[in-house]
């Protein structure tokens, strides 16, 4: 074993730094023979110092002074833990110009100054790993980055956000209306309190998505890109109707190949799977990422995703992998974008739907709803019926069909005498 350590700077002691700093001593021996040097943390980054952080942070070793840290204790390897876009971007940037490898669980950096983090590691020669920015201790990245990459993939299915996912789960379980079950997931910790909105609004999911589509189809996906619907105005109604057809309403990450290859759609929305799909199983606050490629096939990963000792898991996962690069003298990949496909607009991209509608049940209705749907070239693939007279309802399936013809579809439906309203319309997602 070489006999000079190597040394790390954490920035940030939260939950996930602390377990961070819990792993990196209590597996000191573990991990020295795995890297074939010791690992030595030379400083802990912090915004406020003279707090008790609890007995595997020493200390001796806060400071507040999170730039001297970074340039000033001669780190080979920077991890970030801090979270938000500044200081931790311009932290990260200095850690490569004093040619430290960096290791970050930040998917809001990565999502929205990706290009910007890998120009600045390559010309550094050194490494960025960012395992814990997607689905905590789910190893997926390091999959997408190296394991699949002989493949092709087309498509990436994602429950990537544990609090929406616990939402979702109670109401499909309890029939619970959605504020009952987000007042739950707060009560457990799972949900921020007072704001929810990073997670139920879906931006989180977002976040991750770019960064799942950036690595799967070797392109430049930034946050800015990937259409956005949250799980706020899923009604016990929605949920009911799901459950009836077969189905569970999720919220997905989306990231595939356009039809025509011209592209890639990168989205996160709520919608309806078969109870038959594996992502259908993934309850409470568990992730699961379902890809698609050409030779491996079906791949599932699953596991928690958010929690301290997981995600740092993930964190030492990347520690350990920068370090053995630090001393056999390479690195690891480097950002792939080579393929620079483009992300088509929201209209572009296809899907099935689930429409139901509330309507007046009289010889001939059925007839008009059809040659709406035949007129904007949506085909039908289900359709079930309940009640009758002026208190029908009808719901439909329709096979794939292109958002743009959907949403002409909904407007001509709304034009029918016959339709009260449209009470319900949700995506359909996976066979
Ligand atoms: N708030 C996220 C979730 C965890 O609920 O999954 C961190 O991304």
């Amino acid at each position: 074993m070489s006999a000079k350590p190597l040394k790390v700077a954490l920035l940030g002691a939260g939950v996930v730094g602390s377990e961070v700093a819990r792993l990196l001593a209590e597996q000191a021996p573990d991990l020295a023979a795995r890297v074939g040097a010791p690992l030595e943390l030379v400083g802990v980054g912090v915004r406020r110092t003279g707090v008790n952080r609890g007995s595997w942070i020493d200390p001796a070793l806060t400071t507040d002074d999170l730039q001297g840290l970074v340039t000033e204790r001669g780190a080979d390897i920077v991890v970030e833990v801090l979270g938000g876009i500044d200081p931790a971007r311009h932290l990260i940037l200095s850690a490569f110009e004093a040619g430290a490898s960096v290791v970050t669980a930040n998917k809001a950096l990565l999502a929205q100054h990706g290009a910007e983090l890998h120009q600045a590691c390559d010309a550094a020669g050194v490494d960025l790993y960012f395992e814990a920015s997607v689905a905590g201790a789910i190893p997926l990245l390091r999959p997408l980055r190296e394991s699949l990459v002989g493949d092709r993939v087309q498509r990436v299915l994602g429950i990537v956000n544990g609090t929406t996912n616990y939402i979702l789960t109670r109401m499909d379980e309890s029939g619970a209306s959605f504020s009952d079950a987000l007042a739950e997931a707060q009560e457990l910790g799972y949900a921020e309190k007072p704001d929810p909105s990073a997670d139920v609004e879906g931006h989180d999911a977002a976040a991750k998505a770019a960064i799942i589509a950036s690595l799967a189809f070797h392109s430049r996906v930034t946050l800015a890109d990937v259409y956005c619907e949250g799980i706020a105005s899923i009604t016990a109604a929605d949920v009911a109707a799901a459950k009836a057809s077969g189905h569970v309403i999720k919220l997905l990450a989306v990231a595939e190949r356009s039809f025509d290859g011209r592209g890639i759609n990168v989205r996160v929305h709520p919608a309806m799977l078969s109870r038959q799909h594996p992502l259908a199983a993934v309850r409470e606050a568990y992730n699961a990422v379902f890809v698609e490629s050409d030779a491996a096939g079906q791949l599932m990963f699953y596991g928690p995703g958010a929690g301290g000792a997981p995600t740092a898991s993930a964190v030492v996962g990347d520690i350990v992998a920068v370090a053995r690069n630090r001393i056999s003298g390479g690195h690891g990949p480097r950002e792939s974008a080579y393929a620079a496909l483009p992300v088509l607009p929201l209209d572009e991209s296809s899907t099935r739907y689930f429409i139901a509608l509330d309507l007046t049940d009289k010889a001939g209705v059925l007839a008009s709803v059809a040659a709406v749907f035949a007129e904007h070239d949506v085909s039908i693939e289900t359709l079930r019926q309940e009640g009758h007279g002026d208190d029908a309802r009808l719901e439909i399936v329709t096979h794939e069909a292109q958002e743009k013809s959907l949403a002409k579809t909904c407007k001509s439906l709304r034009d029918l005498d016959s339709v009260r309203r449209i009470a319900s319309t949700m995506r359909v997602v996976g066979e």
